[in-house]
C-alpha cells in the first residue's frame, strides 16, 4: 500500500438483477478488510436485499439501514462490525437492509418519492464525510439495486468509482448500453468501469474468441473492462453458508476478487 490515505466510495451496479453484484461486493469488501483497510459495506438493494443472508445474520440487529434512512437512528447505529468474526486486519462494518416483504414494499413506495430521495442523498453525503473524515474509513461500498432505481442513482452520485457488472449476453449488453447512455453519460457525466461476470469457460479457453468478444463489448459500450470472472458452479453451489473467499481461499473466483481488490487500491 502506498503512503496516500485511500478514501473511496464505490458503487456496484448493473442493468439486470442476478449478475453477481452482492457476491462481488461482499467478497471484495472482506478481502479489502483482510488487507488492513477499514471498509463499510452498505446494502443499497432495497428491492432485493441480500447481505443479511450472505453474512448469515440472525436476530442480533438493532437497526437496519431502513431506520437510518427514516432518520430513526444514525448510520453508525445501523452498521455492524464483522471484521472480528473473520479476523481481518482492518475493520469491516456492514449495514443491512430489512429483507421482509413489508419493509421491501414500504421502501419501494418511499423510493419513488423524489423529495424523500433528495433527503436520502444528503444523508449519504453527510455519512460519507463522517466516515472518511472522522472514523478513518478507507472504502464505502454500495451494493445497489439493478437498473434505474433512484436509490442506486443516489449511490452512484455519492461514489468516486463506479462499477457495472454484466454477463456477456445480448440482453445484458443492450440494457447496460441504455443505462450508460441514460444515467452515467447524460445525467451524471460519470464514467463507469465494467466487470464481466459468469463468463462461460468455453469462451475463456479460446484466446482469439475471448479477445474478440472483449474488444466488441468495450467498443459497443465505450467503457473499460476491469475484470473478467468466469462462471463457476462452485460459486452457485456455495449456497451462502459462508462467504466464498473464506470457504475457498485458493479458488480462481477468490483470485479474481483479489485482483479486483488490487484494482480498487489503485489511485484513480
Ligand atoms: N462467477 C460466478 N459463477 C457462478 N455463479 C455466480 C457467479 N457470480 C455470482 N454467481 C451466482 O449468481 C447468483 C446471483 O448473484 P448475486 O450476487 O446475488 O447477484 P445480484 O446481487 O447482482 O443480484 C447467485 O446465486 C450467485 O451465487
Ligand atoms: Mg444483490
Amino acid at each position: 500500500m502506498s503512503g496516500a490515505i485511500i478514501r473511496k466510495a464505490i458503487s456496484i451496479h448493473s442493468f439486470k438483477g442476478g449478475t453477481g453484484k452482492s457476491n462481488i461486493s461482499s467478497n471484495t469488501a472482506l478481502t479489502l478488510a483482510k488487507r488492513g483497510h477499514n471498509v463499510v459495506l452498505l446494502d443499497f438493494d432495497f428491492r432485493a436485499p441480500s447481505l443479511s443472508t450472505l453474512f448469515q445474520m440472525k436476530d442480533e440487529l438493532k437497526f437496519w439501514l431502513n431506520d437510518w434512512l427514516d432518520q430513526k437512528c444514525e448510520l453508525t447505529d445501523a452498521i455492524v462490525e464483522l471484521g472480528s468474526r473473520y479476523g481481518t486486519k482492518g475493520k469491516l462494518h456492514v449495514g443491512f437492509t430489512n429483507p421482509s416483504g413489508d419493509a421491501i414494499n414500504e421502501m419501494t413506495q418511499k423510493g419513488l418519492d423524489e423529495a424523500w430521495q433528495a433527503r436520502v442523498l444528503q444523508l449519504i453525503l453527510d455519512a460519507k464525510d463522517l466516515l472518511f473524515e472522522r472514523q478513518g474509513v478507507n472504502y464505502i461500498i454500495f451494493d445497489t439495486s439493478p437498473g434505474f432505481a433512484l436509490s442506486s442513482i443516489n449511490a452512484i452520485v455519492a461514489s468516486d468509482q463506479l462499477i457495472l457488472v454484466l454477463k456477456a449476453d445480448q440482453q445484458d449488453l443492450v440494457g447496460t448500453e441504455q443505462l450508460i447512455k441514460g444515467v452515467y453519460d447524460q445525467t451524471l457525466g460519470k464514467q463507469p468501469e465494467l466487470i464481466l461476470n459468469k463468463m462461460p469457460v468455453s469462451i475463456l479457453k479460446s484466446k482469439e474468441n475471448y479477445e474478440r468478444i472483449l474488444g466488441e463489448i468495450q467498443k459497443q459500450l465505450g467503457v473499460r473492462i476491469v475484470s473478467v470472472i468466469a462462471c463457476f458452479c462452485e460459486v452457485l453451489e456455495n449456497l451462502g453458508s459462508q462467504l466464498f473467499v473464506i470457504a475457498k481461499p485458493d479458488h480462481p473466483f477468490t483470485k479474481s476478487i483479489e485482483h479486483l481488490a488490487t484494482h480498487f487500491e489503485k489511485v484513480t
